[in-house]
């Protein structure tokens, strides 16, 4: 069949763009060249993301099957959610979404405020769920598609993250044509793909993609939530589902699947001193944000692989940004104050989740 078989509703700008991070490059010893690939910048869809390419392919399959609503789930903060609610107001589809506790992050604003807020004022009905993190198939899930179809309408279902779904690793195999065409144009050739996984067809996705293609390259995986297993387990399925998808002919080999699992800081959606230091490290040299849940990691990774020498000297390595708006987490107190709105103060116990994360990036240069 091929990737072009499949149906998508184009929802981004075009390619997303590709820059060098020479600052960065020189500053870890210049015998590396790093670039970056922006889905921070990849769409006019409530700040874009990764999930906006991934959901080009399953959009287009709700609305080929006549689907009124997309019913979706993720942790209380999760980006993939906010992009769902997005795609579903620009298609004019209902939206319902499970939000569950995936983070222990008591702040009394955290589920009024950042992804969760941009969601509900794109009209998706949200649902708090107690449950924790998990990247599989949740009862809370079916129930919430149960409910959609007992009044009548007739709902799409799309896993955590756009994942553990037939289409899920699509937009990125076809992430991995467009980057093969940006190298022709630029005339370069990056040997080296870092990218952060947690619910894994990110990941899998450009595993298949690139796996088509005639040079081979080094995917490197870095897990953001320290369930390692469960999440290369996922990755491979996925990338194997994608590749007989795209017709690739072959089967993927064990050692084309690499998870590396020294950069989660042990739990999902909290950073540890490395995350933070790698955020503010590459905020001050190129003025890229990078966030505590998910890119702050893999910018952890990126830069011990190279400082270390395990990504080798004369590689060029290609480092995958999607947007969070985690950062809106931290200007709870600021919307508190400006809009006038009081959401009920935040913890009172000291120090806070906000103080340990928040209080550590405010330190100066
Ligand atoms: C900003 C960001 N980066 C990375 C990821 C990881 O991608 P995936 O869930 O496809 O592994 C996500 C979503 O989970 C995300 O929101």
């Amino acid at each position: 069949m091929g990737l072009d078989s499949f149906d998508r509703v184009p929802l981004l700008f075009g390619p997303s763009p590709v820059h060098r991070l020479d600052r960065l490059s020189e500053h870890l010893g210049g015998k590396v060249e790093i670039w970056a690939k922006r889905e921070d910048c990849n769409s006019g869809l409530a700040y874009g993301g990764n999930k906006v390419r991934k959901l080009e392919y399953l959009a287009a399959e709700a609305l080929e099957t006549g689907c009124d609503t997309l019913v979706s789930i993720g942790g209380v903060q999760s980006n993939h959610t906010r992009q769902v609610a997005a795609v579903a107001a620009r298609l004019g589809l209902g939206c319902v979404l499970v939000q569950e506790h995936w983070v222990d992050w008591p702040d009394a604003a955290y589920d009024k405020v950042g992804n969760i807020l941009l969601s509900r004022i794109m009209g998706a009905e949200v649902r708090l769920d107690p449950g924790g993190f998990d990247i599989g198939i949740r009862p809370s899930w079916e129930e919430a598609l149960a409910s959609v179809e007992e009044r009548g309408g007739k709902p799409y279902a799309i896993p955590a993250g756009a994942s553990d779904h037939p289409l899920g690793g699509l937009g990125f195999a076809r992430w991995a044509d467009e980057v093969a065409e940006q190298e022709r144009e630029l005339d370069v050739f990056f040997d080296t793909i870092v990218v952060c996984a947690v619910t894994g067809s990110t990941h899998a996705g450009m595993i298949a993609g690139f796996a088509a293609q005639e040079q081979p390259r080094r995917i490197l995986g870095i897990d953001g939530s320290a369930t390692v297993e469960q999440t290369r387990a996922q990755i491979a399925r996925i990338a194997s589902q994608t590749a007989d998808a795209i017709d690739l002919g072959r089967e993927l080999h064990d050692d084309e699947i690499v998870l590396l699992d020294e950069w989660h800081a042990g739990t999902y959606g909290i950073p540890d001193e490395r995350t933070i230091e790698a955020i503010r490290l590459c905020a001050r040299l190129e003025g890229m944000l990078t966030d505590p849940v998910y890119e702050g990691k893999s910018m952890a990774a990126l830069i011990d692989l190279v400082s270390s020498g395990r990504i080798e000297p004369s590689s060029r390595v290609l480092y995958g940004v999607r947007w969070s708006s985690d950062w809106t987490r931290a200007m709870e107190r600021v919307k508190d104050l400006s809009w006038g709105v009081r959401f009920g103060a935040l913890e009172e116990e000291a120090p806070t989740r906000f103080e340990l994360v928040y209080g550590a990036l405010q330190a100066p240069a």
